[in-house]
C-alpha cells in the first residue's frame, strides 16, 4: 500500500456511512399498492424490457433488463405491470427519503437515483459511542434523538448486527473495549442500520439491502454481499498500519473494475485494455458494460508501475480533468473522500424530455411541446408546492384551512432541442449529440394554483415556448429533431419561516439533479399523459419509444466530473436572459449511454439504445 493512499483512507475513518438500496424497487412499489402481488412472480415492463422483477420472479429465472418475450418463455405465469410512468416511483422514493433522512442529525442524506440513499451517521454514532456503558455492553441503549434521551432502542454492543465482511463466525465477532474506536463505530452503525431497516419494513412496507462502512464507495459496495433484505458491515482493520493485513484491500481487489462506483464504462474499458493489452471482449445481451473478461481491481492495482501517474496518462486526455489518475487510484484502493451531500429542500432544476425518431413539422412540435409542458408543470407543482395548514388559535387541526405554499420559484424556462445532422450524399448521417437551447424568464402566470395545468400549458406554449422555438429554428422546415427538453431552472427558494436544510425533513428533496446527472433515469410522461402520448405517438407514427435502461447505479462518474452540471447553482444574468444559441450547454446526461438514440431491431422489433444494438445483434447470431 503506498503512503498517500494510506493517509487518505485514514482520514476517512472518522466517518460512518450507511448505504441503502431498496430491493427490486419498482416491483416493490407495485407490491405495496397490491399486496397480493408479493406471492407472485412480478416483472415491471418498460417498452419491451423487464426493468426489474421481484425476487419470486428472480427465483424462477427472470432478471433485470431481460426481454419481455424471453421472460414470458422462462416463466409463463409471470405477472407483468407497466412501469413507464415514473410518478409512483418518484413519489415512493420521496417518501422513503423523507423517512431515512429523519434519522439524520447532520442532514447529510444523499439520494442516488430513485432507490439508493447514503446516510452519514457519523455524529449520531459518535455520540452513542461516547455514552456506552463499557461495563455492561450487552445491555446498551442507542439514542436516536439529540433532545430526548428516552427515544431509541436497546441493543447488544458486544456483537455486530447482521452479516459482516470478512465473514466471521458469530462468537469470534464479539467486540470488546480493546478493539478500538473504529470497531465500535461500525458496530453501533450496524445496529442502527438494522433498526432502520426493520422500521422501513414495518412502517412503510419496503425492504432494503444495506452496507455499513466509512465512506460512500465502500458502504455501497459492501451492501451487495447479502441481498435482498439484509445488510453487511465491512469490519476493521481498514489499514495495515499496525496489523499485518487490512480488510479493505482484499474486499475491493475482488471486484471487476467496471463494478467500482465512479469507474464508468469508458474508464473501465481503458483500464481493461491496459491490463490485457487489447480491448476486452463484451458479453452479448442488453446489460450495458457487461464484459466477458473479468479484469479485477487487483489486476489493475498490481500491474507493473501502476499508480496515479500511470492512470493519469492512460485515462487523461482532452475532455478529462486533471486529477483523474489520483481519483481512480484512490477508488481502486477503497478510498473515497466525497462527502454525503446535505439534504436539499428543493431540486436545483426540473427538466422533462423525450426523444423522437422523426419530429420535423411545426404542428408535431406544438403537440409534443404540449405533452412536455403538461408534464413539466405537473412536476413543478408536485415538487415545489407544499401543503400546509393555517395556524389558528384552535388546536383542532381538522378545522384549519389547508394552504399551499411555493417552496421555490424557477426563474428561467429553457427549451433545448437536438437536431439530427443532415444526411451525407451517400445517405449516411454523422452522429451528433449536440443540443442547442434558448432560455427566457419563466412567466409568472404558471405559479397560479387556481388554473388547470392544461390551461397553463396552452398559454405557456403560445406566449413563451413557440417564440423560443422560432428563435432556435427560424426556418419553417428542413430540420428534424431527435430530442426536445424543457427545463425550469434558476431555482430561487421562497422565503420560509422555518430556516435552512435540516428542517421539515419529510418534505425534503435530495440533490437528485446533480447526483443523478451522469446516470439519470430519463423522465417518462406523468401518469395522466400516457394515453395522450400514445395518441400522439400514433399520429406521429415514428415517435421514438424511449427506453429507460440506465447506467447501473454503481457507475457514477468521479465526483469532479459532476461539476459541469452544477452551473445552475449560481445563476448569472446571461443564464437568466440568455438569447444566444448555446451549443451543447444542456447536457445533463453527458454520458454516451444516456445520450444514445433509441433503435429498433429489424429482426425481433425490440427497441433499445444504440449502445445495446451491437450486443443485441450478437445475441441473435448466437441464438
Ligand atoms: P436497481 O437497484 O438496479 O434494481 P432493483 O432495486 O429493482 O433490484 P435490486 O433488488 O437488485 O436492487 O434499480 C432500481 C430501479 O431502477 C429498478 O427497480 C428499476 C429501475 N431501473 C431502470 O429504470 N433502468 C435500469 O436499467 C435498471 C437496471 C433499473
Ligand atoms: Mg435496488
Amino acid at each position: 500500500m503506498n503512503g498517500p493512499r494510506r493517509k487518505r483512507l485514514k482520514r476517512q475513518l472518522e466517518s460512518t456511512i450507511i448505504h441503502f438500496d431498496y430491493d427490486c424497487f419498482y416491483a416493490s412499489v407495485f407490491e405495496r399498492e397490491q399486496p397480493r402481488l408479493k406471492a407472485l412472480p412480478l416483472a415491471v415492463q418498460q417498452k419491451q424490457i423487464v426493468v426489474t422483477c421481484n425476487y419470486e420472479a428472480r427465483r424462477r429465472g427472470l432478471y433485470k433488463l431481460q426481454l419481455i418475450t424471453e421472460a414470458k418463455k422462462v416463466c409463463p405465469d409471470v405477472v407483468i405491470v407497466l412501469g413507464e410512468d415514473l410518478t409512483r416511483f418518484r413519489n415512493a422514493s420521496k417518501q422513503l427519503y423523507g423517512f431515512l433522512s429523519s434519522f439524520s442529525w447532520n442532514s447529510r442524506c444523499e439520494r442516488l437515483g430513485f432507490d439508493e440513499v447514503w446516510l452519514d451517521v457519523s455524529d449520531l454514532v459518535d455520540n452513542n459511542v461516547t455514552t456506552l456503558n463499557l461495563s455492561n455492553l450487552s445491555n446498551s441503549f442507542f439514542r436516536l434523538s439529540k433532545h430526548d434521551p428516552t427515544v431509541g432502542f436497546q441493543f447488544d454492543a458486544t456483537n455486530y448486527a447482521g452479516p459482516v465482511y470478512p465473514e466471521t463466525p458469530n462468537e469470534t465477532q464479539a467486540v470488546t473495549i480493546s478493539h478500538g474506536l473504529l470497531h465500535f463505530r461500525l458496530l453501533l452503525a450496524s445496529h442502527l442500520a438494522q433498526h432502520i431497516r426493520q422500521k422501513l419494513e414495518y412502517d412503510l412496507g419496503y425492504t432494503a439491502t444495506v452496507g455499513v462502512s466509512t465512506n460512500k464507495l465502500l458502504s455501497k459496495l459492501v451492501g451487495n454481499l447479502h441481498k435482498p433484505n439484509s445488510q453487511t458491515t465491512l469490519i476493521p482493520p481498514y489499514t495495515a498500519d499496525h496489523d499485518e493485513w487490512d480488510n479493505v484491500t482484499p474486499f475491493i481487489d475482488d471486484h471487476e473494475v467496471g463494478k467500482i462506483p465512479g469507474i464508468g464504462l469508458k474508464i473501465a474499458q481503458k483500464l481493461r485494455r491496459h491490463v490485457l493489452q487489447r480491448p476486452a471482449d463484451f458479453n452479448a445481451g442488453l446489460v450495458y458494460g457487461g464484459t466477458k473478461e473479468d479484469v479485477r481491481v487487483r489486476d489493475v492495482r498490481t500491474y507493473p508501475d501502476m499508480g496515479p501517474d500511470v492512470l493519469e496518462r492512460i485515462l487523461g486526455g482532452p475532455g478529462t480533468l486533471h486529477g483523474i489518475g489520483t481519483r481512480v487510484w484512490d477508488l481502486l484502493n477503497g478510498s473515497d473522500d466525497t462527502a454525503v451531500s446535505q439534504a436539499r429542500e428543493v431540486p436545483r432544476q426540473i427538466s422533462i424530455e423525450d426523444s423522437y425518431i422523426r419530429l420535423d413539422t411545426i404542428d408535431e412540435v406544438v403537440k409534443q411541446l404540449r405533452v412536455l409542458a403538461i408534464s413539466l408543470l405537473r412536476r413543478i407543482r408536485t415538487d415545489l408546492v407544499e401543503d400546509g395548514q393555517e395556524p389558528t388559535e384552535d388546536s383542532a387541526a381538522t378545522s384549519r384551512p389547508i394552504t399551499q405554499r411555493w417552496l421555490a420559484h424557477p426563474k428561467t424556462l429553457r427549451l433545448s432541442t437536438r437536431p439530427r445532422p443532415p444526411q451525407n450524399p451517400d445517405g449516411s448521417r454523422n452522429r451528433s449529440f449536440a443540443r442547442i437551447s434558448r432560455s427566457a424568464p419563466m412567466p409568472n402566470f404558471i405559479f397560479s394554483l387556481k388554473e388547470s395545468i392544461e390551461t397553463l400549458a396552452d398559454r405557456l406554449i403560445r406566449e413563451t415556448l413557440i417564440p423560443l422555438f422560432k428563435q432556435l429554428h427560424p426556418e419553417k422546415q428542413g430540420w428534424n429533431l431527435s430530442l426536445v427538453n424543457l427545463a425550469a431552472t434558476n431555482m430561487v427558494e421562497g422565503a420560509s419561516e422555518k430556516g435552512g436544510a435540516g428542517r421539515d425533513i419529510g418534505k425534503m428533496f435530495s440533490r437528485q439533479d446533480d447526483v443523478l446527472a451522469p446516470f439519470r433515469v430519463r423522465d417518462g410522461p406523468a401518469q395522466g399523459d400516457m394515453k395522450h402520448v400514445a395518441e400522439e405517438q400514433h399520429m406521429a407514427g415514428e415517435h421514438a419509444e424511449q427506453l429507460q435502461i440506465r447506467a447501473k447505479p454503481h457507475q457514477y462518474e468521479p465526483k469532479f466530473s459532476t461539476s459541469r452540471f452544477g452551473s445552475e447553482d449560481v445563476p448569472t444574468p446571461s443564464q437568466e436572459y440568455d438569447t444566444d444559441i448555446d451549443i451543447d450547454d444542456t447536457r445533463e446526461e453527458d454520458n454516451d449511454m444516456l445520450d444514445a438514440d433509441t433503435y429498433r431491431c429489424d429482426e425481433c422489433g425490440a427497441v433499445m439504445p444504440l449502445f445495446a444494438m451491437g450486443a443485441h445483434e450478437r445475441w441473435h447470431i448466437q441464438n
